[in-house]
């Protein structure tokens, strides 16, 4: 999948609770680009909240949501965002090659335990609503991690980082890859 321009954007791609959002904001804060959070969107979009879209439509419904916002915002020919996804935006072959193509992608890794620490109480993922939800987690980790790794450009383990360390990570090689214009 290389050989394609970069275009400049900041791609944050990731397991559910790995930080996408707040690492987000904090790249939002610092370049003063705009954040464009792809499941705030899709929930605006819909009307309703991301727990009604799977049970309304299911996940085929949400993920069909998802890859239509991902085609827009690469037609849109914009750069200088900040682009956080949802978890399994790069389920989908061509999301991930759309993903590269869109700017620089930065996974944001965290083990399963970490992840189930930072999501138990919330609901509103309808993904990790099981009986075991460490199981699940793993389960779901395990097919993931060799899309995540071949979408991004670059890697972050964060469970040892606070959120502004990997934004500052996250910049400090951004720079190199455009060329010192961010
Ligand atoms: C999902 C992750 C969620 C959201 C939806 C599905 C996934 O986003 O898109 O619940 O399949 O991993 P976050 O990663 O922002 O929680």
């Amino acid at each position: 999948m290389d050989g394609e321009p970069l275009r400049e954007n900041l791609v944050l791609i990731g397991f559910m609770g790995s930080g996408k959002s707040t690492v987000g904001r904090i790249l939002h804060q610092t370049l003063g680009w705009p954040l464009v959070d792809m499941d705030g969107l899709i929930e605006r979009r819909a009307g309703m909240g991301i727990p009604a879209i799977f049970a309304v439509e299911g996940e085929d419904g949400f993920r069909r949501r998802e890859s239509e916002l991902l085609a827009s915002l690469e037609a849109d020919g914009l750069s200088r965002r900040i682009i956080a996804t949802g978890g399994g935006v790069i389920l989908n072959p061509e999301n991930r090659a759309r993903l590269r193509r869109l700017g620089y992608v930065v996974w944001l890794r965290a083990p399963a335990r970490t992840i189930l620490a930072r999501t138990s109480r919330s609901h509103d993922r309808p993904l990790l609503q099981a009986e075991k939800p460490l199981e699940r987690i793993q389960a779901m980790l395990a097919e993931r991690m060799p899309l995540y790794q071949e979408t991004a450009h670059l890697e972050i383990e964060t469970s040892d980082l606070s959120a502004n360390e990997i934004a500052t990570g996250i910049l400090e090689s951004a720079r190199y890859d455009f060329g010192g214009r961010v």
